[in-house]
C-alpha cells in the first residue's frame, strides 16, 4: 500500500486496525489466474476473509461458504446465489432446508452420508460435489462416492457435477499436490469407467502456500508453473477449478497496532502495543521466534538500533508479537504494520480474552477511499 494511504490511515483512523487493499487484491488475483492454465477456474474460501467477498464477486468464479455464519455474510452482502458452493461438515437438514428455501442457491458439497440423505429429501433439483475423504474427519471415502453414483438414477433430482479434494494448507511441495492430483486423476477415470459416468469437474483445494516471514525465500513464479504443468498434464479434461483461500487475500492486509508503553526490565527492552496476539496469528509463528513482513511508522534510519521485545496487551506471557528486532529510536506512539494479514488474522485470533476490543476493519477501496467496514468493538459484553 502507499505510503500517503498509510499516512492517511495513521493520521485519521483509531489502532488497532486491519486494512484490506481491494487493488492489491485484485492484482493478486488477476496474478494468479495469469500464472494458471487458462480454462482453470478459481473459487475463493471464504473463510480466509469475509470482509472482502462483495469487493472479487466478478472477479472469481465461485465462492465456498462453509457455515451458517458464512452464508449469513452472503446473503447481507447479496452475493450471486449461482456462484455459492454451500461446503463444510455440519450442514444439517435445517440449515439446508433454509438455504434452499430462502435463498437460489442449490450447489451443496457432501461431507457425510447423512448431508446426502438431506439432499436426497429435497424435492428441489439441487447439484452436488462429493468430496473425497484424505482419512481426516472431512469428506466421504471413495466406495460411499462410487455407491451414490453406481445408484444416480434413483436420485434424478440430484446432479452430480463432480468431486472435491482438499486436503490441508500451506502446501509447499509440488511432490505432494503432484500425488494428490494423480490420485484424482485416477479415481476420476477409475469412475467414468466403471460407472459409465462423466465427471465433469474437480474442485481441488490447494491449499497454496504464502510465506509469511522475513528470511524465507519462495520462487511463487516457477511454483504456480511448475503446478500448471501438473494440471496440464491431468489425464482428466473436464473443469478444474481452485479452491483457495490464504494465497488470494494474505497480501492484501496488514494491521496495524500502536505503541502504547515501553520499559527496559532486567536489561530488556520491552515495548507494548495496543493489539496482540489475539488479533495477529500468522501460520508457523511459534512463540514470536520468527520475523514478519513488517514496517515501522514513521519510517526510521537504521541508525543507533536498539533490540526491543515487541509485546500485546493481553495478561499472558506468550502475548509476544516479535521477539528481538532492531529499531531506531522506538517511541511511544509509534505504530508497528504487519504485512500479509490478510488471511485469517482477524479470524483465528482468541479475540475475547481479557475482553479486549476487537479491532477496527477498514477497505481501501478501489479508488483509494477507505471504508469502515467493522468498528472497533467491545468483547466484554459477550463475557459476562
Ligand atoms: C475445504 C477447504 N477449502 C479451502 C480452504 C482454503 O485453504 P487455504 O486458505 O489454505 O487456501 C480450506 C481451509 O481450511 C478448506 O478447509
Amino acid at each position: 500500500m502507499k505510503e500517503d494511504i498509510i499516512k492517511n490511515i495513521v493520521d485519521n483512523y483509531e489502532t488497532p486496525a486491519y486494512v484490506f487493499d481491494i487493488k492489491t487484491l485484485k492484482s493478486r488475483i488477476s496474478y494468479l489466474k495469469a500464472s494458471l492454465p487458462k480454462n482453470t477456474k478459481l473459487c475463493y474460501a471464504i473463510k480466509a476473509n469475509t470482509f472482502i467477498v462483495k469487493d472479487i464477486e466478478e472477479d472469481v468464479d465461485r465462492f465456498e461458504v462453509c457455515s451458517n455464519g458464512e452464508y449469513e455474510i452472503c446473503k447481507s452482502k447479496k452475493i450471486n446465489g449461482n456462484k455459492i458452493l454451500i461446503s463444510g461438515i455440519n450442514k444439517d437438514d435445517k440449515l439446508i432446508n433454509r438455504i434452499i428455501s430462502e435463498s437460489d442457491i442449490r450447489f451443496f458439497s457432501i461431507e457425510s452420508m447423512s448431508q446426502f440423505e438431506a439432499l436426497k429429501n429435497q424435492k428441489e433439483n439441487v447439484k452436488i460435489l462429493i468430496r473425497i475423504t484424505s482419512g481426516n474427519q472431512f469428506g466421504i471415502n471413495e466406495e460411499e462416492c462410487k455407491k451414490i453414483i453406481e445408484k444416480r438414477a434413483l436420485y434424478p433430482h440430484i446432479e452430480i457435477v463432480g468431486l472435491q479434494y482438499f486436503t490441508g494448507t500451506q502446501k509447499n511441495s509440488i511432490k505432494v499436490l503432484k500425488k494428490e492430483l494423480d490420485y484424482m486423476d485416477s479415481l476420476i477415470e477409475e469412475i467414468e469407467c466403471n460407472y459409465n459416468f462423466k465427471i465433469k469437474e474437480l474442485e481441488f483445494g490447494t491449499g497454496f502456500p504464502v510465506h509469511y516471514f522475513s528470511n524465507e525465500n519462495f520462487d511463487e513464479d516457477s511454483f504456480l508453473k511448475e503446478f500448471s504443468e501438473l494440471l496440464n498434464n491431468c489425464k482428466f479434461k473436464g473443469n478444474i477449478i481452485l479452491e483457495i483461500g490464504r494465497s488470494m487475500v494474505a497480501s492484501c492486509g496488514i494491521y496495524l497496532t500502536k505503541v502504547v508503553d515501553k520499559k527496559i526490565n532486567k536489561n530488556e527492552r520491552f515495548a507494548i502495543v495496543d493489539g496482540g496476539i489475539n488479533h495477529l496469528v500468522y501460520y508457523g509463528q511459534f512463540m514470536a521466534m520468527k520475523i514478519p513482513q513488517m514496517e515501522i511508522f514513521p519510517k526510521r534510519d537504521n541508525n543507533d538500533t536498539e533490540i526491543w521485545n515487541i509485546c500485546g496487551s493481553l495478561c499472558t506471557i506468550n502475548d509476544i508479537l516479535v521477539k528481538k528486532i532492531e529499531v531506531s529510536n522506538l517511541q511511544v506512539g509509534d505504530i508497528f504494520i504487519f504485512k500479509n494479514t490478510g488471511a485469517y488474522c482477524s479470524t483465528e485470533g482468541i479475540s475475547l480474552f481479557l475482553s479486549r476490543d476487537l479491532p477496527q476493519v477498514l477497505v481501501n477501496d478501489i479508488n483509494d477511499n477507505i471504508k469502515v467496514v467493522r468498528k472497533i468493538t467491545p468483547t466484554y459484553n459477550l463475557n459476562m
